[in-house]
């Protein structure tokens, strides 16, 4: 290409490069919701700088090359930093650490044979501020802003730590304090508060943050401070400048610290949260080995770190080293290689597992992340799917969460063609085609059919199991070859399984693995058969428990076994029946309803009663403080409703009833309990408070 068309071209992506860095920094910085992942942010910064490297009459002053990326935003007042905030420079190879190593010896004039002594700590990922204290009050917080203008937002950081997550911003430091002192640290969340606090932002139907970094910038610069105050943040120290102080001074003179090691144990002594993970290093070799540590043992870190910094510990040394316009000469930041890839999405599919729900996969082009090729993950359900915006044929970033599990972590907007297209549930099973239903509240959809070969192997085993129908010996192994060569397709298959493919079933593996122990074939197919016969006598609760219907756990079959009495009356139960049984909400008698009107379901329950299951109808409970009890609740309880405490007493075998008798066993007296308890007294009937009824319910 001749030289100016080639000039051209970069000068137009130069161009093209600062304006999509600027949006970006505006979205990260001012917004808070980013629309780039860092690598490749990372990626743009670094086309510009090489571009601005190769043609310098296209570098502009007020390039982002050129300074702190971040403007602060009008709606907060504006605070100068007297020492401005600056970045640091990052690295990502051994041999970019070799030469920081080198430069700072150099420029110190030190021989070959002096090991400088560094301090290494991870790289928090939050936002950094400054707290200034006088006298040893706090009195004005900032953000960095731009690094030399920074936000005001004093009200909010005096809120960091109210909500227990670490110390915190501390109102007063302790022991003695230089007269004035300005503490720099990350105000960040640890992902587990981060992971409860969206949690509670989606319930309260929210807009969940993206990651850690931007919940705390967003929890933090909030005009109103009582929302930062209920936000989980915390506060960890990692350096502090105290004005006129010269290091190197009188060691007993607070803020006259030697080294940074001294000063972060000084900041620890006022009371502040420093970083245990910290670490001095002798040498830069031993730098190599804490971030060889660090880059397992990170994922261990109750926060996200992507890196390390690198500081020189004394701090004479610093001060003679200085700053360029942007990074400080004595400190560096390591990062480790992108654990992302961008890749293509072929498609999004419904993979149907074994409870029945399906679940969104998308199948991507191969890419190689954390040293193995990876071509699909899941999207797990459909808020996640939307919430992250993913859609079908979309570049996307991925990753291994933990380097384990592959994710998407977001969709790359900017490439769309608009060719791409959202993903929708399929209406019928895509294996069974049953139909599918999506419960209101409920997070996934599933499918409805009992007979759905992709869910039959789960079921079986859950049918099967001690708590349910107790088909002693049928497990997943089992279960997964009666599946595979088409024995059985539903339940009730079970029990028509001939002795012979049980016995061909069983000489399978002992063949391969020549298992002298094992059970010879026909034993082992008389003694599945006998098993089966066997939880051919069972109760009606765990026969509903067996069946897998949806919301029907074992509390909600015992009950809804004791309320119909025997199947029949279960099966054709109507919504409105269902509703009226104890503990049945309306998505429960929902879901039940959508269950046994679908005629698979109807088909499997016949076919299982014509092979002679026999449920017997629900024994009471025999045993405790209230079973076979006629009970009375008057007063109000502080820890239950009184439907709950009714449900209680009627789970252990007892009554409740309205109104005190002579055959009344017992009475429940709680808060302003009137009558009820006066005619109790002069019959004489037991009358326990609530502490004493919560301990029987306890028995
Ligand atoms: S020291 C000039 N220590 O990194 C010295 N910074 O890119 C910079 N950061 O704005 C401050 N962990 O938000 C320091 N242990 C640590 C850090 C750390 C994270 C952030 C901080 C700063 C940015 C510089």
């Amino acid at each position: 290409m001749p030289a100016d068309a080639d000039r051209d071209a970069a000068a137009v992506r130069a161009a093209e490069l600062r304006a999509r860095i600027l949006a970006a920094d505006h979205a990260y910085y001012v917004l808070d919701r980013p629309v780039l992942a860092d690598v490749e942010y990372d990626r743009l910064v670094r086309e510009l700088a090489e571009i601005e490297a190769a043609h310098p009459e296209l570098a502009t002053s007020d390039s982002p090359t050129q300074r702190v990326s971040g403007a602060p935003s009008e709606r907060f007042e504006r605070v100068v930093h007297r020492e401005p905030m600056l970045s640091l420079g990052n690295i990502q190879t051994d041999e970019e650490l070799d030469e920081f190593d080198a430069r700072v010896r150099r420029l110190l004039g030190l021989g070959e044979e002096v090991r400088v002594g560094y301090v290494a700590e991870p790289k928090l990922d939050g936002l950094a501020v400054e707290l200034v204290y006088e006298r040893g009050r706090f009195v004005q917080g900032s953000t960095r802003g731009d690094g030399v203008n920074g936000e005001d937002v004093t009200a909010n950081l005096r809120t960091v730590g109210r909500t227990g997550a670490n110390r915190g911003v501390p109102e007063r430091l302790l022991g003695e304090v230089p007269p004035r002192v300005e503490v720099r640290g990350e105000v960040l969340l640890f992902k587990e508060h981060f992971e409860a606090m969206n949690r509670q932002i989606l319930r309260a139907g929210g807009e969940p943050f993206a990651n850690p970094r931007n919940a705390a910038a967003g929890s933090l610069r909030q005009l109103d401070w009582r929302v930062t105050s209920r936000r989980p943040l915390s506060f960890i120290a990692y350096e502090a400048l105290v004005p006129g102080a010269e290091p190197g001074g009188a060691r007993a003179a607070p803020g006259a610290w030697r080294t940074h090691t001294e000063k972060i144990e000084a900041l620890g002594r006022f009371g502040f949260e420093t970083n245990p993970a910290n670490a001095r290093c002798a040498g830069i070799a031993e730098v190599k080995a804490y971030r060889d540590r660090m880059a397992q043992g990170r994922f261990a870190l109750p926060y996200d770190t992507d890196g390390v910094v690198v500081k020189v510990d004394d701090l004479d040394w610093r001060r003679r080293l200085g700053a360029a316009s942007k990074f400080p000469r004595w400190a560096v930041a390591f990062k480790y290689p992108p654990q992302e890839e961008a890749t293509r999405i072929r498609r999004i599919w419904a993979s149907v597992g074994r409870t029945g729900i399906l679940t969104p996969v998308v199948d991507f082009e191969p890419v190689r992340l954390s040293g193995a090729m990876v071509s699909r993950a899941t999207l797990h359900n459909e808020d996640e799917m939307r919430r992250k915006d993913v859609l079908e044929g979309d570049w996307v970033l991925v990753r291994r969460a933990g380097e384990v599990i592959p994710e998407v972590v977001m969709p790359l907007k900017e490439r769309r063609t608009g060719e791409e297209r959202p993903f929708e549930f399929p209406a019928v099973c895509p294996v069974c085609g049953a139909k599918v239903v999506r419960e209101e509240g409920e997070k996934v959809y599933r499918c409805t059919g009992a007979a759905c070969p992709a869910q039959l192997v789960g079921r079986l085993t859950h049918f099967s199991q001690r708590r349910a129908m107790d088909v002693e010996g049928l497990g997943d192994k089992l279960a997964a070859g009666l599946v595979e060569r088409g024995l059985v397709r539903d339940f009730a298959d079970l029990y028509a399984v001939p002795f012979r493919a049980f016995q061909e079933l069983f000489s399978r593996p002992r063949k391969e693995e020549r298992d002298a122990k094992a059970e010879l074939p026909e034993k082992s197919a008389q003694n599945m058969l006998d098993a089966l016969e066997r939880s051919k006598d069972t109760t009606l609760r765990r026969l509903l428990f067996a069946l897998g219907i949806p919301q029907v756990g074992e509390a909600t079959a015992a009950t809804l076994a004791r309320h119909f009495g025997d199947l029949a009356r279960f099966m054709d139960a109507t919504e409105d029946e269902l509703l009226a049984v104890r503990d049945v909400g309306p998505e429960t008698a929902r879901e039940i309803r959508a269950w046994t009107a679908e005629p698979q379901n109807r088909r499997v329950v016949e076919r299982l009663l014509a092979a002679g299951v026999r449920p017997a109808p629900e024994a009471i409970e025999a045993r405790g403080p209230f079973a076979g009890k006629t009970v009375v609740l008057t007063g109000g309880l502080a820890a239950m409703s009184r439907d709950d405490a009714k449900a209680e007493v009627e789970r252990r075998g007892g009554k409740v009833s309205g109104s005190v008798s002579r055959k009344t066993d017992l009475v429940v007296a709680g808060e302003d309990a009137g009558s009820k308890l006066e005619k109790a007294q002069s019959l004489g009937v037991k009358v326990v408070g609530e502490e004493e009824f919560l301990r029987m319910l306890e028995e």
